[in-house]
């Protein structure tokens, strides 16, 4: 979508989230009972976290970050500490600090706000980062639809070095060298996938490869290197700032910590939400003005579609704990149409390696066009279905394995509503 909008556009639209973000500060602080401190970034005092973590030695680092409980903020959810403790302890003197900030999931913009507004504070993290595991050289891969930002972080890392912030010596810390750059994406969702986003910084096609070896071991020019989220890197500042102590005493006993939601669709409050992880889905579209949902997407177009009498669920990792967008869907939402926009954009998406979601993908295009046209059965639904599974187990990457998720929920929610199209004909 930004793609397509002038510079200015962009940027107004980004206010407008803000806006969002800005006025929901005290009905969001207080969900959530052990929560009151909701614009975490905001209040966040600068460099408190850096300076923190350069009076400890690295491995304390690993052990606070490992304390807080946080899991990584790009959908997945591997535990931070663990990565961290993995990567300082893999051999090589060359490490890397990799900020992935190809947001291009669907429906998510939260490190649009942060990179747009909380720059040094994911810089910061990087920093952090870098002094935790050994690394000296930082990149942050930034998606093509996010180059209008490219100047102002351009700006912000020039001040950086300036400061002492990055450069030789960090913070008058002998031995502490540090720099981090921008590369610029090139458009592809694949390259979201780090070892997509890993091949396309060493200057080749985004093709995810095979793991293991996982990039702590063996990532960027063949070096250990860290890939974090924006998020991610922004609540390490957070959490050097105020302490492990204080971020694990958020959340849920398996979810600690804040979460950044990237609310959209059809909801009378979208943006972006700052929330305690263990809300329930009904409390968050109670706050967004999404109350007469049918559905709602967790996690992205590769997330989960949760009907409405499942609203009751619990936003957390015990439960649907699936990234941070949530795209409502209204009564009159037709979920075929819905599905066609999802298969529109993985076919578009796919790189193209493996066959199943090279060609699977079209053909559940295909056929949920002719489930639209009233030219299908049951029995040919069935057989897409199955072709989903299929899918899921034959691809290599995340894209193909999660593309099916839509169409499998969609018949699993609303198969009434799909088959109570006229058909033309049975096959
Ligand atoms: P994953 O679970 O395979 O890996 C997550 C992270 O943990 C990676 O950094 C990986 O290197 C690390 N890891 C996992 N096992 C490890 C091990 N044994 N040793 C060392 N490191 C290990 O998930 P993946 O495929 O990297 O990401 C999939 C997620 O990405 C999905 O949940 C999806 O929601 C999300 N996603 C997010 C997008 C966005 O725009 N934020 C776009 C598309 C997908
Ligand atoms: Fe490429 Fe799809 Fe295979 Fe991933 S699953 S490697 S996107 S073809």
């Amino acid at each position: 979508v930004f793609s397509n909008l002038t510079p200015q556009r962009a940027h107004l639209i980004i206010e407008d989230c803000l806006q969002g973000f800005r006025s929901h500060r005290p009905t969001v602080g207080k969900i959530g009972e052990t929560y009151s401190s909701a614009l975490t970034y905001a209040s966040h005092e600068a460099e408190a976290g850096l300076r923190n973590a350069l009076a400890m030695s690295p491995p304390e680092v690993v052990s606070e970050v490992a304390a807080s409980g946080i899991r990584g903020r790009g959908g997945a959810g591997f535990p931070t500490g663990t990565k961290w403790r993995l990567a300082a302890a893999a051999k090589g003197d060359l490490k890397y600090i990799v900020c992935n900030a190809d947001e291009g999931e669907p429906g998510t913009f939260k490190d649009r706000i942060l990179l747009s507004r909380f720059a040094d504070v994911v810089f910061e993290g990087m920093t952090i980062a870098a002094y935790a595991v050994g690394a000296r050289e930082g990149v942050i891969y930034l998606r093509a639809e996010y180059t209008f930002l490219k100047p102002q972080l351009e700006a912000a890392l020039a001040a950086r070095r300036q400061t002492g912030l990055l450069g030789k010596s960090i913070l008058g810390h002998d031995g502490f060298d540090f720099d981090i750059r921008i590369h610029m994406g090139a458009g592809a969702y694949v390259c979201g996938e780090e070892t997509a986003l890993i091949e396309s910084l060493e200057g080749r096609r985004g093709h995810p490869r095979n793991r293991p070896p996982y990039p702590i071991d063996v990532g960027l020019n063949g070096k250990p290197t860290v890939v974090n989220n924006v998020e991610t890197l922004s609540s390490i500042s957070c959490i050097l700032a105020r302490g492990a102590a204080w971020f694990s005493s958020i959340g849920t006993e398996r979810s600690k910590g804040f979460k950044l939601f990237s609310v959209s669709g059809d909801c009378t409050r979208p943006g972006v939400y700052e929330l305690p992880w263990g809300i329930t889905v009904e409390g968050l579209l109670e706050t967004v003005g999404g109350g007469n949902a049918k559905a709602v997407q967790v996690g992205g177009y590769s997330g989960m579609l949760i009907p409405a009498s499942q609203f009751d669920r619990r936003l957390a990792y015990e439960d649907l704990g699936i990234g941070g967008s949530v795209i409502v869907y209204g009564q009159d939402r037709d979920m075929l149409d819905v599905a066609e926009n999802y298969f529109e954009f993985f076919v578009d998406e796919s790189c193209g390696q493996c066959t199943p979601c090279r060609d699977g993908n079209v053909k559940l295009l295909e056929g949920i066009r002719a489930l639209r046209q009233g030219k299908c059965s049951s029995r040919y639904l069935n057989e897409l279905i199955s072709l989903c599974e299929t899918i899921q187990v034959a691809s290599k990457c995340g894209l193909g394995q999660l593309s099916p998720n839509i169409l499998i929920a969609i018949n699993k929610h609303f198969r009434d509503e799909i088959l109570a199209r006229p058909m033309v004909g049975q096959h």
